[in-house]
């Protein structure tokens, strides 16, 4: 295993890819949650002790599609790693180039922050000659882009064929608790699963049935699993075309011994923006009409006495429509009480960590991926481009 720990930094150009990808405000462009900015800090810092000629970050912003898109110029997030890191930040136009180059060695300051890589439609071709300028930019390569390792990009996986590369600390972070907590969980190890679609959490789902003991399901996909047992759901969510797959889900999971446990109760309203009723159904079937948008107390109940006893505990995906206040309690209450257990809780990112984070928990679980989905495309088992190369190089 390679980090940034097992590379001579001193007097190096180092090139570091980070994940600044970070949530704006659409009409101020303000960050609204510097998460993956501050999670970059311990290996910049550590970079920096080192005494490096330059430290070169670069990160994509949003999917800008290979065009030039002001909106998405990245000079908000040097500014904000400069208040972060209180070292100054100089910030450039664009990536790549002789000018680039010459503007990196010209520069007083150490920390370098590229124009956002995604301007250049190079970047998710992954094309070899885009990662090659890149990588002529420094001598050292580090990728510390968890939320991005399941791209296979240039400057995620192309640059590592072409410099000495390692990982950073959140990478290995990541991978240490992702991958612990899949491969050798303390038993039982339970799985929470939520968010709007059973396709994107059916790879999952088949990933861990030999490995968990437990699959707790709420939020959107829930509806179509309830759908599938042949309960009533109103007009609550449903993937019709996943009924089938839902149901075969179901049965594999009985054949494998793994418990799954679904809502037996809602909160339901009749229109999700603009409700005139809010009601808990009595038990798990949704009445005609009503749209459920939270798991209701019985739920709640059953969740947390499923989950007591775990010692592992995996979740991705929220388990009602949380970002509105009045749909956010099971989300809350499953959250809260498994940070009373003795288990280790491991958050996936996206919607989840933006759950935990609103509700004041972020200190209280053991880890909480930056990454949305490469999180997921671990949990699913696979292989993430951005630490396949990295490997290949040991
Ligand atoms: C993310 O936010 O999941 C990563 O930064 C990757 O972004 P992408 O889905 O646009 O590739």
């Amino acid at each position: 295993k390679m980090t940034v720990k097992d590379v001579d930094l001193k007097g190096k150009k180092i090139i570091m890819r980070v994940d600044f990808n970070v949530p704006q405000d659409k009409k101020t462009g303000a960050i609204t949650d510097d998460t993956r900015i501050k999670a970059a800090i311990p290996t910049i810092d550590y970079i920096l002790k080192n005494n490096p000629k330059k430290l070169i970050l670069m990160t994509h912003l949003g999917r800008p599609d290979g065009q030039v898109k002001e909106t998405l110029r990245l000079d908000p997030v040097a500014q904000r790693l400069q208040e972060l890191i209180k070292t100054p930040v100089r910030k450039l136009n664009d990536c790549v180039g002789p000018e680039i180059a010459k503007a990196i060695d010209a520069s007083p300051e150490k920390v370098i922050l590229l124009e956002n890589l995604r301007f250049h439609a190079e970047e998710e071709e992954n094309d070899p000659a885009f990662a090659k300028q890149l990588a002529s930019l420094a001598d050292t390569y580090v990728n510390d882009a968890f939320g991005t390792a399941h791209r296979a990009h240039a400057s995620t996986e192309g640059v590592a064929h072409d410099l000495p590369a390692v990982a950073g600390f959140l990478l290995d972070k990541e991978i240490e608790y992702l991958g612990k907590s899949l491969e050798q969980p303390d038993k039982p190890f339970a799985v929470i699963l939520g968010g709007a679609k059973v396709s994107d959490k059916i790879g999952v789902i088949e990933n861990l049935l030999t490995k968990a003991q437990v699959l707790v399901i709420g939020g959107g996909m829930a509806y179509t699993f309830l759908k599938a047992q042949g309960i009533a759901i109103g007009n609550s969510k449903l993937e019709k075309d996943k009924i089938d797959l839902a149901k075969e889900t179901l049965q594999k999971a009985k054949k494998a011994g793994v418990k799954v446990i679904l809502p037996v109760d809602h909160l339901v309203v009749d229109n999700i923006d603009t409700p005139t009723k809010i009601e808990t159904t009595k038990d798990a079937a949704i009445p005609d009409g009503m749209i459920a948008v939270d798991i209701g107390p019985k739920s709640i109940a059953l969740f947390c006495d499923t989950l007591k006893s775990a010692k592992t505990i995996c979740w991705n995906g929220p388990l009602g429509i949380f970002e509105n206040d009045k749909y956010a309690k099971g989300t809350k209450e499953v959250a809260t009480f498994i940070t009373t257990l003795k288990a280790k809780t491991i958050i996936g990112g996206g919607d989840t960590a933006s759950a935990v984070a609103k509700f004041g928990l972020e200190s209280k679980m053991t880890h909480i991926s930056t990454g949305g989905g490469a999180s997921l495309e671990f949990m699913e088992g696979k292989v993430l481009p951005g630490i396949a190369a990295l490997k290949d190089k040991q």
